[in-house]
């Protein structure tokens, strides 16, 4: 094909042999190309021409420079495209990343003065886009939605900032933020940006003993929920897990004076919602009534922007901490590059800001670049499948950005209809179809590794065969894309998630900690910093150096396998440590073994990870149980509530086994690697069983296990 033919001239007029990027060259010279055809999806000419990133000769000129000099490269960017009220000092990045040196330490653009909601905001509306859309909110219930241009939005996000200021809220205090996917949500981090405060949201499906270790960790000077929340049929009263929270953090010392709280008239009327006379305030009675103008406080780029919790493999959740410069210059360039960002685009993220991908990916780097931004209150399939594409249609909306949890759920309605009856399927296959979707131009994926079934029925299908795939490999340490597809610029392998983002040097390294080169699989590590990375884990630098630093010393440790093809592609394995990714959420399978054995009568448990047909990967969780307690469904039940109860519904085992012992070493360890067998039903590659203290015990499980 023509297009076949572009790329491999443009790849072969290149130079080859810059060691730092050989794995790079291997593609531009790979004879493989020709022989794997079938593999590679090529963007269309068409995108191609039109795109930021147009060819792979485009991007290694740029990805060679940004590696030979990340001081050079980002500084360029960094003065070129954001305000500073003050140029940083003479070094751009100051770094130590090998323990062996030394302490920790990354650093970039420090001494520089800033404000990220500036550069979100004022910037942007004195470059004219004052009357420009920021955001489209859809509600939960189709037919309610409102909007905001960027200077409606600067005047809200000014009074929530006074209001905050008013309540005593300074530079460096904590905000624990507690809300759904309202207006409200990108606000609040905004409104606490342009104050200095450092903000953490916590995702509202977490439950109230997460929210109360997550505040009593930070200590935040006051708490931002709304009364209430709709996903789908069910109405949600965050309030009353608010309320909760505040008791037990109480109970160990942390009082929070001030609960501001948002009405959220759609799922709960004022006068239903149980309220603190002294604490608790309504958002409606006091934010409106502040100036809609609000003077910035500039800080370091160093100073911290937010902390965020995620899970780790202990039971303790990990507060990563961003810093303001260099996390906005690093998620504003991955998200114009790897989604070709232009300023017509309208752009749609699923996420929750609760998580990674919503501050990066729908607060922060959208509104950086200016961007118009759909923000999705409910169920993506309420109050049926189509919803999705009710919105791609109503809004025009260009970039769709989701996890592939959602792709596969929606593509098995079409599957499962299909059994049923050929006119079912029909119905079923107007979900999407009924829909144009004519205006989509990119899509994204993130959280997890898309199978290529499901990469190619949303390439095929939901896109048309024209909508090229960004599959965007990152972390919530990462603070963005890492490893991802610029689209326009590659051919893709559905599956993989291509190669690295400017300035990020992936390597792959064996368990010694060798880097391995050319078509290999190991762990996977990172050479050197990059703007966007998180400094420390909050009130825990010692965690943040062992967890990422020490296993292997010298890099970044990401805690996932990763293997690259004799093209130079990456392809994400999965965790290897003790974390499950469930519907591209993290969960620690301490975290859940600790809420289980809370239940008086389990003794002890052992979670660990199987694979599951939609979220990727499911909860299976061993249990022992006290002395004397039988099993029984009602027993089974209560476990699960149990961990709905302490973390949240989102981590609910999917399946309880029933043990009367677990395998364990002499010492003492329990042996995952034989349950993951188990829960896998590979029972003949149980492997080595002759170290166990009792052997027998694996039998009795295997006995046990579809009882
Ligand atoms: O295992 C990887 C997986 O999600 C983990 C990061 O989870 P979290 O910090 O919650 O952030 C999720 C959103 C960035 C990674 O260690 N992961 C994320 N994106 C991908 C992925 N695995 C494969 N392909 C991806 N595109």
């Amino acid at each position: 094909t023509t297009n076949h033919l572009r790329h491999v001239e443009s790849m072969a007029s290149l130079p080859s042999g810059a060691g730092k990027i050989s794995h790079l060259n291997a593609v531009i010279l790979g004879e493989a190309l020709a022989s794997e055809e079938n593999d590679f999806v090529f963007p269309s000419d068409d995108f191609s021409r039109q795109a930021l990133i147009p060819s792979p000769h485009k991007y290694l000129e740029m990805y060679k420079r940004s590696i030979e000099d990340p001081a050079g490269f980002w500084s360029g960017i960094a003065s070129s495209e954001f305000y500073w009220k003050q140029k940083w000092g003479d070094q751009v990045c100051s770094e130590n990343l090998d323990v062996r040196k030394g302490d920790i330490k990354i650093e970039w653009f420090k001494g520089g003065i800033t404000n990220i909601c500036y550069n979100c905001l004022d910037r942007n509306i004195d470059a004219g886009l004052a009357d420009k859309i920021a955001l489209y909110w859809e509600s939960n219930e189709p037919g309610f939605d409102a909007h905001l241009t960027y200077s409606q939005l600067l005047h809200r996000v000014c009074q929530l900032a006074n209001y905050l200021k008013s309540i005593g809220v300074r530079k460096g205090d904590a905000v624990i933020v507690y809300l759904p996917m309202l207006m409200e949500l990108p606000i609040t981090m905004l409104a606490c940006a342009r104050i200095g405060a450092v903000h953490s949201v916590v995702f509202a499906g977490f439950s109230s003993e997460s929210l109360a270790q997550r505040i009593v960790d930070c200590k935040p000077k006051v708490v931002i929920t709304c009364n209430a929340v709709k996903r789908g049929p069910k109405t949600i009263h965050l309030k009353d897990i608010v309320d909760a929270a505040l008791v037990e953090s109480a109970k160990n010392g942390i009082s929070i004076d001030v609960c501001l709280t948002y009405e959220n008239q759609s799922a709960l009327k004022k006068e239903s919602t149980k309220w603190q006379e002294g604490r608790d305030v309504w958002w409606e009675d006091v934010v409106p009534k502040y100036p809609t103008t609000c003077d910035v406080e500039w800080v370091d780029a160093e100073d911290p922007l937010f902390l965020l919790y995620t899970s780790g493999s202990t039971g303790k959740p990990k507060g990563v901490l961003h810093t303001t410069g260099g996390y906005m210059v690093y998620t504003a360039t991955t998200f114009k590059y790897a989604f070709d960002y232009k300023e017509s685009d309208v752009y749609w993220c699923t996420a929750d800001c609760g998580w990674i991908t919503g501050h990066s990916y729908v607060t922060y780097g959208p509104k950086l670049n200016g961007a118009t931004v759909v923000v999705y209150e409910g169920a993506p399939n309420y109050p049926d499948s189509g919803r999705c594409w009710d919105i791609v249609d109503k809004y025009k909306v260009t970039i769709f950005y989701t996890a592939p949890t959602l792709v596969r759920s929606l593509m098995r309605d079409g599957d499962e209809a299909s059994c049923i009856s050929n006119l079912v399927y029909t119905l079923k296959s107007l979900y999407v179809t009924r829909y144009s979707r004519k205006s989509l131009r990119v899509l994204g994926s993130v959280g997890e590794p898309i199978n290529p079934s499901a990469w190619r029925w949303f390439f095929n299908v939901v896109g048309g065969s024209r909508c090229p795939i960004s599959d965007t490999w990152w972390q919530t340490e990462t603070g963005g894309f890492m490893i991802t597809p610029l689209p326009g610029a590659w051919p893709q392998k559905p599956g993989s998630a291509t190669f690295p983002f400017f300035g990020v040097q992936p390597v792959i390294v064996d368990e010694k900690g060798t880097e391995i080169d050319g078509e290999c699989s190991g762990y996977l590590c990172v050479k050197g910093s990059w703007p966007g990375a998180f400094r420390t884990l909050y009130g825990d630098h010692e965690r943040y150096e062992t967890t990422y630093f020490r296993p292997f010393p010298g890099y970044y440790f990401t805690g996932d396998g990763c293997s690259r093809d004799k093209d130079g592609y990456h392809w994400l394995t999965g965790r290897v440590d003790d974390v499950i990714n469930v519907s591209g959420h993290r969960i620690g399978t301490a975290e859940v073994e600790s809420a289980l054995v809370s239940h008086p009568q389990c003794a002890e448990a052992a979670v660990v990870g199987v694979e599951h047909e939609v979220k990727g990967q499911g909860i299976y969780a061993f249990v022992t149980l006290v002395e004397g307690v039988p099993y029984s469904e009602e027993l089974r039940k209560s476990l699960i509530l149990t961990v709905r109860n302490q973390i949240g519904a989102f981590a609910a085992p999917d399946k309880i086994h029933w043990a009367p012992g677990l395998p364990k070493t002499r010492s003492g360890k329990i042996m995952r690697r034989i349950l993951r067998k188990i829960a896998s039903r590979q029972l003949d590659e149980l492997g080595d069983v002759s170290t166990l203290a009792e052997p027998g015990v694996v039998d009795q499980l295997i006995a046990l296990a579809d009882s």
